[in-house]
């Protein structure tokens, strides 16, 4: 099923929400950027904090984490969801996609033809579930089959971030040695293929340049803005935000701070 947005709006006044999902606060980093592309809508957002991280679960438990968070969204009326995870959008949005009422932006297959353009040697760095699929290197090899692209799996740096250790030199010794393996392949660019990654610039920019990093969700952000604007689908007033967790709200506001201030404790629902 290709979704279709049958709403008449041509005063741009589409109300309902844009909703995002993530493990837990990495998706913020697509989310503080789409905010400010879009000011003037309502948005959801949930981080599924029980089921963090997603990086180390099967196809099985992520497709059935992923229809619930769909499911959920349903409920809510969102208009749109967006995959604010690489992994879930590498391993389960082809089988979803058809499934439900609204549109669904995943982040890879979202920008992977911008990736691709670059025309450079990219290392991706991802979560062991997104490096498992080979997502990022098959999407690439769709619009530039020669570009040489490196995967490299992550294993820790996830609970770094949700576990607030970014300070701790036990921390660093984990995130520079995955950086030095990608001196292997000498890449002009490392992608930072998880969204939570972006949280541990400070850590990265300890070994490497900033410049040679690059973070998906700057152009995601634009992309989602462009197609919202282009499917007529905007709203002229913000009204609301609305936060969502599976388990630990408190963790979840705390770990959140580096890219979005949180006013209220985010509400638990079991899904
Ligand atoms: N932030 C998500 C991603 O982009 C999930 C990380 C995890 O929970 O392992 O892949």
């Amino acid at each position: 099923m290709e979704y279709k947005n049958t709403y008449n709006n041509l005063n741009n006044n589409d109300e309902r929400p844009i909703a995002f999902f993530d493990s837990g606060v990495g998706g913020l980093t697509v989310f503080s950027k789409v905010k400010k592309l879009l000011p003037n809508e309502n948005y959801l957002y949930f981080g599924d904090t029980k089921n963090m991280p997603y990086g180390e679960k099967s196809e099985e438990q992520l497709l059935e984490f992923a229809d619930k968070i769909f499911k959920f969204f349903e409920s809510k009326n969102a208009k749109a969801v967006v995959m604010a995870c690489n992994t879930t959008s590498a391993v389960t949005y082809e089988k979803l996609k058809d499934n439900y009422n609204f549109k669904i932006y995943p982040i890879i297959q979202s920008v992977c033809s911008t990736l691709a353009n670059m025309n450079c040697k990219l290392s991706i760095i991802a979560t062991p579930a997104t490096i498992k699929s080979h997502a990022y290197s098959k999407q690439i090899a769709k619009y530039n089959p020669q570009m040489q692209v490196f995967e490299l799996a992550a294993p820790n740096w996830v609970r770094i971030v949700e576990e607030h250790r970014i300070n701790q030199p036990q921390s660093i010794l984990q995130v520079q040695e995955i950086l030095e393996e990608t001196n292997n392949f000498n890449p002009d660019k490392i992608v930072l293929a998880c969204t939570h990654y972006p949280y541990l610039m400070e850590i990265l920019k300890k070994f490497k340049s900033e410049e040679i990093f690059i973070d998906p969700s700057v152009y995601f952000a634009q992309i989602i803005k462009n197609d919202l604007t282009e499917s007529n689908m905007l709203n002229n007033k913000f009204e609301y935000e609305k936060f969502y967790v599976s388990s630990d709200p408190e963790n979840f506001k705390e770990a959140s701070k580096l890219f979005y201030s949180i006013k209220e404790l985010p509400e638990i629902v079991l899904l």
